[in-house]
C-alpha cells in the first residue's frame, strides 16, 4: 500500500446539539480545557505521519481556517511582552511541513458526500478520515494504529469499539470474522441499526483509513439513513470488492458530539494533563 499522507476532516456539520454555543462558532472549535476539538484530531493525524490536512467545511466555519493560520499581530504582541511560551504555542500549532487545504461541502448531504468532496484533492492514494467529535486519548495516535494496520493488512481499516446493545442505533455496526486478537475482516456494515436488528455490538468510531476505490463506491451510493449519503453505505459497497478491516484500537474515546461525552472528556483530560481536580 502507498504511504498515507492525506487526512480528511469533515467539519461542515451544524452542531445543533450544542446550541446556543454553536450558533456563530463551529462545534469543532469547542475546547476541551484549552484546545479546540479539531486541534486534537489534527495532532493525532500529524503523529501518524500525515502531511496534508483536507478540511471539508461549510458556512460559519471560518474560525477553523483562522485557527490554523498565522496571526502576526498576536505574535508581535506576545514577542514584545516576552511571553515566549505562549508565542511558541501560537506559532507551532502546525509544524512547517504540514499543509492545510480547505474545500466546501455546498449542502449537508451526509458524511459520505463530505468525504467524496475530497476526491479531487486526495487523488489515487489511501487516506485517513477523522471525525473530530470523537476525541481519542491514546498513547499511540489511533490514526497511527490504523495506518500501521492498513499497511499490515494491505486494505482499508476502520476503528471499532464494543458498545452496549441499546446504543447500536447511534453508530455504524460491523459484522465479520476475527483475523487476529485486534483485527476483524468485515463481512458487512450497516448504519445505525436498531438494537434488535444489529448484526453485532461492534461499532464504528470516527477514524478510517480508506483506499481511494471508496470514491467510486461513494459516487454510486444512494441516500440512506436520515436521507443522507452515508460513508457506511459506501464502505458496505467497497467491501464487496476489496477487503476492509476493523481494528480494536488502544485508547479512551470520548463522544464529544454529546454533552455527556464532552463533559467527561473535559474532566478526564483536565485531570490527566492539566492537574485540574474538581
Ligand atoms: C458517524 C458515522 C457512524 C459512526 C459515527 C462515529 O455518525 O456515520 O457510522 O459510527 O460517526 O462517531 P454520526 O455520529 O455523525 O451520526
Amino acid at each position: 500500500m502507498k504511504p498515507i499522507r492525506k487526512a480528511v476532516f469533515p467539519v461542515a456539520g451544524l452542531g445543533t446539539r450544542f446550541l446556543p454555543a454553536t450558533k456563530a462558532m463551529p462545534k469543532e472549535m469547542l475546547p476541551i480545557v484549552d484546545k479546540p476539538l479539531i486541534q486534537y484530531a489534527v495532532e493525532e493525524a500529524i503523529a501518524a505521519g500525515i502531511t496534508d490536512l483536507i478540511f471539508i467545511t461549510g458556512r460559519n466555519k471560518r474560525a477553523i481556517e483562522d485557527h490554523f493560520d498565522r496571526v502576526p499581530e498576536l505574535e508581535a504582541e506576545l514577542e514584545a511582552k516576552q511571553k515566549i511560551e505562549l508565542l511558541d504555542l501560537v506559532r507551532n500549532i502546525l509544524p512547517a511541513h504540514v499543509n492545510c487545504i480547505y474545500t466546501r461541502q455546498s449542502a449537508p448531504l451526509g458524511l459520505g458526500h463530505a468525504v467524496l468532496c475530497a476526491a479531487p484533492i486526495v487523488g489515487n492514494e489511501p487516506f485517513a478520515v477523522l471525525l473530530a467529535d470523537d476525541l481519542i486519548d491514546a498513547r499511540t495516535s489511533v490514526t497511527r494504529q490504523l495506518v500501521d494496520a492498513a499497511h499490515q493488512q494491505n486494505g482499508s481499516v476502520i476503528a471499532i469499539q464494543d458498545v452496549a446493545r441499546e446504543h447500536t442505533n447511534k453508530y455504524g455496526i460491523i459484522s465479520g470474522e476475527a483475523v487476529n486478537a485486534t483485527t476483524t475482516r468485515l463481512s458487512g456494515i450497516v448504519e445505525k441499526p436498531s438494537p434488535d436488528q444489529a448484526p453485532s455490538t461492534l461499532a464504528v468510531v470516527g477514524r478510517y483509513v480508506l483506499e481511494p476505490e471508496i470514491f467510486e463506491h461513494l459516487r454510486q451510493t444512494q441516500k440512506g439513513v436520515g436521507g443522507e449519503i452515508q460513508l457506511t453505505d459506501g464502505i458496505a459497497s467497497l467491501l464487496r470488492a476489496r477487503a476492509v478491516y476493523g481494528l480494536r484500537y488502544e485508547g479512551d474515546r470520548y463522544d464529544c458530539g454529546s454533552k455527556a461525552g464532552f463533559f467527561q472528556a473535559t474532566l478526564a483530560l483536565g485531570k490527566k494533563y492539566h492537574g485540574l481536580i474538581p
